[in-house]
């Protein structure tokens, strides 16, 4: 407390409900984490919604949503990305999968238009009407319009709804299709910059049209807008959802790295710069050397040869959780440093190594070396509701989401029901199941190892179907808004200044959550 003792008055508040530097230093040795803390509410001319989000991962990489997907084989492939994008946050492109592989979701995070469908549902002339209505059958597709086009990709036609009937089903497709030359389409081309803005002003102009679709130079069919995505997404962008996109308008996207070695243990310097190469050339807009021990010589040596290969590139190193190893990550050429040892919904790193600084601690120490150091830190792990983002905001730039995310129709995985509750797989990097994948080099272990005799450090489990990324995020973003409401912080670096901590007993943790009544419908 020495600096508000110094200004002579102490307040009372000022003595009960510390600011960062006086809090954290006050319970040295004690490792505190989310729900170990409160935060006191302060005098406010902010309404949640008046709040902005805005963060950066680099000097180069700003979010409009500081949450980042977290890299994980139950997580982030190329749907979660472009979602969290498009909704102003950033996935990272986990790496249990071939080096084509993460390039081809690379690309397809980089070649995503938000609104066109790519890869539309496609009949050919011979079809008969009454084939074409067996596959809306068995496909359980919920519209019959379809792109006529030919073996090669060639634009023929438009086959309307109106005929798909059991009454025409002996007609061929040719036949009662809208002919090449009057469907309505426009050049790839011509689509430019901002393509939603170009299909919106062609459905202005042509009345009674409810399909645009998108040819290239050579007349192949390239996409597929309807009149009711583009309306519904001018809608919800008059919402302020602000997508992260680099200078060409694309979504951005994150990769995490997996280091390669030689068979002597060395770091495959050509191999690792080989792939780095190919995902910058395909626009990867971050690389994250993601391992659970940060702070060791073969990630600084990793970080050291990616900085001297690319300059520009934002870099994400970690995990750490201690000064030191932000400095060191800093010194190599990080950006940004992940800070989390252990304390994943999924993880058992504290359990089976005895190793890990719980949360809130772990972060005061890591920013202030990050501000030391002109780097930016990512909250990693443990995060199960919107006011561990609004606690973990004011000393981290952005938080990495596994949990909270791992149930949304965009992760990876099938559904599986249970008892009539739909359930999708979420298990730890460091499970047994995903090391046999690929990330054993993770957690220091040989990828060729028997994994049985390997200690896992994390478990297989299974997270409750919660949705799309859209209202998940929405949930959490509303949350984080309404704590910085609370704070009278209009933005989160004046979040950050007007943070004041209190500790929290267990019967303070009881009565912070719903207690002493049935509860019939749950909270967000
Ligand atoms: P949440 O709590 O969001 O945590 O589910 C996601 C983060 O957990 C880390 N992670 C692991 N940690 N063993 C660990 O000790 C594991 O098997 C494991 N898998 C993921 C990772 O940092 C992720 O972002």
């Amino acid at each position: 407390m020495a600096s508000s003792k110094s200004k002579g008055r102490v307040s009372l508040d000022e003595r009960f409900y510390l600011s960062a530097d006086d809090f954290f230093p006050a319970n040295a040795g004690l490792g505190l984490t989310y729900d170990d803390v409160s935060l006191a509410t302060r005098y406010s001319e902010v309404l949640p919604r008046m709040t902005r989000l805005d963060s950066s991962l680099s000097a180069a990489l700003a979010l409009s949503l500081p949450i980042v997907s977290s890299d994980m084989d139950t997580v982030t492939e190329h749907r979660m990305a472009i979602a969290m994008a498009l909704n102003g946050g950033l996935g990272l492109l986990h790496y249990n999968m071939g080096e084509a592989d993460q390039v081809a979701e690379v690309r397809r995070v980089k070649n995503h238009i938000h609104g066109m469908i790519g890869d539309p549902a496609v009949v050919s002339a011979d079809d008969t009407i009454g084939q074409v209505l067996a596959r809306i059958e068995r496909d359980g597709l919920a519209f019959s319009t379809f792109p006529v086009t030919s073996s090669d990709g060639t634009l023929l036609g438009l086959l309307p709804g109106s005929t798909v009937k059991e009454r025409h089903g002996q007609r061929k497709v040719v036949a009662v299709m809208i002919p090449r030359d009057k469907v309505f389409t426009v050049a790839e081309k011509d689509l430019g910059k901002d393509p939603i803005a170009t299909a919106d002003r062609k459905f202005s102009e042509h009345v009674g049209q409810n399909k645009l679709l998108v040819v290239d130079a050579k007349n192949k069919l390239r996409g597929l807008f309807t009149l009711s995505d583009i309306e519904r997404i001018s809608e919800e962008s008059r919402a302020h959802v602000r997508p992260t996109r680099d200078a060409d308008f694309r979504l951005r996207v994150g990769v995490a790295i997996s280091v390669p070695r030689t068979a002597d243990g060395e770091i495959d310097r050509a191999r690792l710069l080989a792939h780095v190469s190919a995902l910058v050339d395909e626009g990867a807009d971050a690389l994250a050397i993601s391992t659970a021990h940060g702070h060791t010589k073969g990630v600084g040596d990793a970080l050291r040869m990616l900085r001297k290969a690319h300059k520009n590139i934002t870099l994400i190193a970690g995990n750490v959780t201690s000064g030191e190893g932000v400095e060191f990550l800093a010194a190599a050429g990080a950006d940004t440093v992940k800070i989390g040892q252990g304390p994943g919904s999924i993880c058992t790193t504290r359990i089976v190594a005895g190793v890990g600084i719980p949360q809130l601690t772990a972060l005061y120490v890591a920013s202030r070396a990050a501000a030391k150091k002109g780097v930016r830190i990512l909250a990693d792990g443990g995060i199960t509701k919107s006011g561990d983002i609004v606690k973990a905001l004011t000393l981290a730039d952005a938080v990495i989401l596994g949990g909270l995310l791992a149930g949304s129709r965009e992760a990876p995985g099938k559904l599986m029901e249970i008892n009539g509750k739909t359930y999708k797989e979420y298990r730890g990097m460091g499970s047994h199941e995903a090391m046999r994948k690929g990330s054993a080099a993770r957690y220091g272990h040989s990828a060729s190892g028997k994994f049985s005799k390997v200690a896992a450090e994390g478990i297989e489990a299974l997270k409750e179907v919660s949705g799309t990324v859209d209202q998940v995020l929405g949930t959490l973003a509303g949350g984080v808004q309404s704590g910085l409401g609370y704070l009278g912080a209009a933005n989160l670096a004046e979040h950050r200044k007007r943070a004041r901590y209190i500790r929290v007993t267990p019967a303070g943790q009881r009565e912070a959550a719903p207690h002493d009544v049935i509860e019939i419908k749950a909270g967000s």
